[in-house]
């Protein structure tokens, strides 16, 4: 039987996110890694202790769950085009994820599942929190589910890049479209995928209109602790989360010490309704 059937598995709450004890990730033949993929795409996000790896076991370990994504802005560690750098010191002028998103949804087929693994982590402080885009969307009020599945939403790479990663302007960054309301393809289960980091507008609304409403839905996600999870950071944990059903938050909580780790994303399907 593949491992992740086999492993202890805590819920940490009814709505999201898992732990899963006596699993090493490194070990999971590709039955274990496609019962990954089905549980993450269920529970949202999935913790994991103790996973010592190279970065190109991570590699090799992400190759498994899906196509590699290569981040659009950030440059990526030497002989690593597919990993991003998860970095933040005293030296540091921002951190990434600080604020709920979804990873690089401004790409036409957005990542699926991303892989974080840190390998440093302040003395106290720098978690990150996950919502579940599932129970964002069916705790809304069927009137306004009906209203969000007709609209369309512009995601801007910019809104996100600007002044970070080296930018110095001349750069042009990923624009697309998506459903403000998608339809996983693994769960069949609907979820809202608007985010702060790079939903710019709703097509076809005027802008006061627009910003209102991603304003209205934004302060759901912030305050929907009902459907949230908080997890606490150790060297050598991982967490996979799937971005089409979650959003998360890193905390800058921490300054002015050092969070290091190496993030694998997977590239996502165009998304559909
Ligand atoms: C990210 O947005 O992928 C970074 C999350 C984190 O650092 O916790």
């Amino acid at each position: 039987m593949a491992a992740v059937m086999t492993a202890t598995r805590r819920d940490v709450n009814t709505k999201i996110g898992t732990e899963l004890e006596g699993v090493t990730l490194l070990d999971l033949d590709q039955a274990g890694v496609d019962e990954l993929k089905e549980l993450v795409a269920e529970r949202g996000v999935l913790f994991f202790r103790d996973q010592e790896m190279t970065l190109a076991q991570q590699v090799e370990l992400g190759g498994r769950l899906g196509e590699l994504h290569i981040h659009p802005a950030a440059k990526a560690p030497e002989g690593f085009p597919e990993v991003l750098l998860v970095h933040t010191d005293a030296e540091s002028a921002y951190t990434a994820g600080n604020g709920w998103h979804t990873d690089v949804s401004c790409d036409e087929r957005p990542p699926a599942l991303s892989m974080l693994r840190l390998e440093q982590t302040p003395p106290s402080g720098g978690d990150t929190v996950w919502a579940s885009m599932y129970e964002a969307y069916d705790t809304l009020s069927t009137s306004m589910q009906d209203y969000l599945c007709t609209l369309t939403a512009v995601h801007a790479g910019d809104k996100a890049y600007r002044g970070r990663y080296g930018y110095t302007g001349d750069r042009e960054f990923p624009v697309s479209e998506h459903p403000v309301v998608r339809t996983h393809p693994v769960s069949g289960r609907k979820g809202l995928y608007v985010n702060m980091g790079f939903t710019s507008h709703i097509k076809g609304l005027r802008a006061r209109e627009s910003q209102a409403l991603l304003d209205m839905l934004y302060d759901h996600i912030a305050y929907g602790i009902n459907f949230q999870v908080r997890f606490q950071w150790e060297p050598n944990s991982v967490a996979i989360w799937d971005n089409r059903c979650v959003q998360h938050h890193a905390s800058w909580d921490y300054f002015p010490e050092t969070r290091h780790g190496y993030r694998v994303t997977t590239r996502g399907e165009v998304p559909f309704q």
